[in-house]
């Protein structure tokens, strides 16, 4: 089997089956990560590069585990300390890297689109970990495959993305792919940090936490993008902890458990409270440790395709 693109830059228009796939092919491979020799060969003798032109810590690192278990040969990259501070363009970074004969390439970048960009002009698959505020589709396939570990199915699985909904990569990936695998999924926020384009993506809005929760079987906590919160979009944190910031004292007040999910970096009790963050509903390390076997799956598919 194989995935219908030779890279995946996005979950925007990624088919059911496609997704399906991955979802499936990284059910094989955490059960790789949970044996004593973690490592398995299909990626032996490719070469993969980590492009991180922005911060990251699961991410990265995460990527760079799921290279290292199968076997693959891992360069990485940080913008900071390479040619880019002394002006070299994206496009001849890329190129350059590619003449030392890279067969796939993982990119984060602050400007949405550069992977779609670096896909034109290199031969190597190309694969998003999350451009500006378009998409992460790997936190979204992540995400998803926690989903349906806890809940066996996606199918109907009611979830709302909560928080900063206008700045998030995370959300958009998690709009496109969730719904594509038939989940109800709505968002809630200020208003000022839901974009007005979100009708289009066929999502219920929320503004009151009180009004979403008895509704929904998990929640998906954004973090409050501290650095790119120039505009004053909500008065203050503690303002926003109290009308946004998910509580157990909220979620307690369902009707039955609520999984929490939270990509990370947590801001502990600004959108989630440290008690729910910890508790026994959440679901946030096992994201973390199923990251690994979507980004093995992920690899895997395309490196498998070349
Ligand atoms: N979830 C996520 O993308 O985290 P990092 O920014 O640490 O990679």
């Amino acid at each position: 089997m194989a995935l219908k693109s030779r890279h995946l830059l996005g979950l925007d228009g990624v088919s059911g089956e496609d997704i399906q796939l991955i979802l499936d092919t990284a059910v094989s491979f955490k059960e790789v990560l949970e044996r004593p020799i973690k490592k398995v060969p299909p990626l032996q003798g490719k070469t993969i590069v980590n492009l991180f032109f922005e911060s990251s810590t699961r991410t990265r690192i995460s990527f760079e585990l799921a290279e290292r278990r199968l076997s693959a040969d891992v360069v990485n990259f940080a913008a900071s300390g390479s040619s880019v501070s002394k002006g070299e363009t994206l496009k001849d970074t890329a190129r350059n890297i590619e003449a030392m004969k890279i067969d796939m390439v993982v990119i984060r970048h602050a400007s949405a689109g550069a992977p779609h960009f670096l896909s034109k002009v290199v031969a190597s698959n190309v694969i998003n970990a999350g451009d500006g505020a378009h998409e992460h589709p790997t936190q979204a396939l992540l995400d998803m495959y926690t989903l349906r570990e806890k809940h066996k199915t996606l199918e109907g699985l009611r979830v709302c993305i909560v928080g900063d909904i206008l700045h998030s990569r995370v959300a958009r990936s998690n709009i496109f792919g969730l719904k594509t695998m038939g989940a109800q999924v709505s968002v809630c926020g200020p208003a000022t940090m839901i974009p007005r384009e979100i009708s289009r993506l066929g999502v219920p809005v929320y503004h009151r936490l009180e009004d979403v929760i008895p509704k929904v079987d998990a929640l998906n906590v954004l973090r409050i993008q501290l650095e790119r919160q120039e505009k004053g979009l909500f008065p203050s944190l503690r303002e926003y902890h109290r009308y946004f910031g998910v509580t157990k004292e909220r979620v307690d007040r369902a009707d039955r458990p609520i999984t929490i999910l939270h990509p990370g970096p947590i801001n502990r009790d600004v959108e989630i409270s440290a008690d729910l963050a910890d508790g026994e509903h959440s679901v946030i390390l096992q994201q973390v440790t199923n990251g690994v076997a979507i980004r093995m799956a992920v690899l895997y598919l395309l490196g498998s395709s070349n």
